[in-house]
């Protein structure tokens, strides 16, 4: 896909465009955990989006997709263009003015190998790696964490989806071989290798696109806050429901709808779990890792109500393999991918079992993918 999106580059706008790229990624553990400003687990992967760029030197930018075969002119001082993959694009640019630069015009052509919808970030890629090259070319000096909140912040006010900082901090810090525990908060981060010995990572994807996703994932972290407003009447100095312990939540359970409740104990255990999960991974316990995971998705399934019948059925396979030390759907739901803990002796026969079921109970094929933990952002060119 480089060397695609430089050749078109040269096609559309001629020589001379810097080239950067930057990744998807994984989450082991900790879903629905960041914007509530808990803990997460993600890795950034070899799957990227890669962008050829140059300033212009006129008034327009130019945008061409590769994976869209769609070419647009961007007026920056204008209103939003209509093609959502070019509202990522302006919607960076805009959230860079707003803290102080002049974004000049530019020439860009961009494409990537992330699976689009499946969970592992396609839109954080393209924020991050937008907004690495733009800072890298204008000499902006932003900082790679003041990227990730531009990022994020393209996504509450242009895309609409009012998410947290995993999945651009992830694309943008991310290292080969090691997954990052973030807490995010305070956004102090520890890089910890991950090489589980003896097992593989491997993701199967629904192909259920998360259309529903955006409107309910605001309705996931409206409810949130409700649940802490309640909590917040009582006890001093509770800001998010990384403040707020089982025992608080109990105590004001009379004070919120059944639902708050349970959105909010999910969080408050999927933090726990995260923690529980790091201490095994720390041991070199992979078997408490996957049980965690399992955890997870059972939480994210029965009292977050973000699975869907297709993620169930692939994480209960799992659940019930000999060898699959946890299984789990990954990242915002309603579709997406699972991510899957394998014991290598039994990796291939899970493989096919899982493939084969699938296909006859849904009448479709889960694309099965492999992943490895790689490089953040980068310039390649
Ligand atoms: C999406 C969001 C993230 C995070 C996950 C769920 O990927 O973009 O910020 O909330 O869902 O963990």
């Amino acid at each position: 896909m480089k060397t695609k999106v430089q050749e078109q580059f040269k096609k559309h706008y001629g020589e001379g465009a810097s080239v950067y790229s930057s990744p998807g990624r994984v989450n082991l553990i900790g879903e629905h955990t960041d914007y509530n400003l808990g803990f997460v687990l993600p890795g950034a992967i070899d799957k990227a989006i890669y962008a050829a760029i140059k300033p212009n030197g006129g008034k327009l930018c130019r945008l061409y997709s590769v994976d869209y075969d769609q070419s647009i002119e961007m007026d920056l001082s204008g209103d939003k263009p209509k093609e959502q993959w070019a509202q990522y694009v302006y919607g960076v640019a805009k959230e860079m003015e707003k803290r102080g630069k002049k974004v000049e015009a530019f020439d860009l052509v961009f494409g990537g190998d992330v699976p689009l919808g499946a969970g592992l970030s396609s839109s954080a890629a393209l924020e991050s790696t937008i907004g690495f090259a733009l800072n890298d070319i204008y000499g902006f000096g932003f900082t790679r964490e003041e990227l990730a909140k531009i990022g994020q912040m393209t996504e509450h006010n242009y895309v609409g989806v009012r998410c947290g900082i995993m999945d651009q901090f992830a694309s943008l810090f991310g290292e080969d071989g090691k997954v990052i525990r973030l807490d995010c908060r305070s956004l102090e981060y520890k890089l910890e290798p991950f090489k589980p010995t003896g097992c593989k990572v491997v993701l199967f994807d629904t192909m259920v696109k998360h259309s529903l996703a955006s409107s309910e994932y605001n309705v996931r972290r409206a409810q949130c806050e409700a649940g802490v407003a309640v909590v917040a009447k009582h006890v001093k100095g509770i800001e998010s429901l990384r403040d707020v312990t089982m025992d608080m939540l109990d105590t004001y359970k009379g004070e919120m709808e059944d639902i708050v409740y349970r959105r909010c104990s999910f969080v408050i255990n999927e933090n726990q779990r995260l923690l529980d999960a790091c201490s095994a991974l720390e041991k070199g316990d992979y078997v408490t890792m996957g049980q965690k995971m399992n955890g997870s998705h059972e939480g994210l399934s029965k009292w977050y109500e973000v699975s869907c019948p297709e993620l169930d059925f692939l994480a209960d396979i799992g659940h019930n393999t000999d060898g699959v030390l946890g299984a789990r759907m990954m990242g915002g739901g309603f579709g997406g991918c699972t991510i899957n803990l394998v014991e290598e002796k039994v990796f291939d026969a899970y493989v096919s079992d899982i493939t084969e079921r699938y296909k006859s109970k849904f009448g479709k094929q889960p694309r099965v993918i492999d992943v490895v933990i790689s490089q953040g952002a980068h310039k390649i060119i």
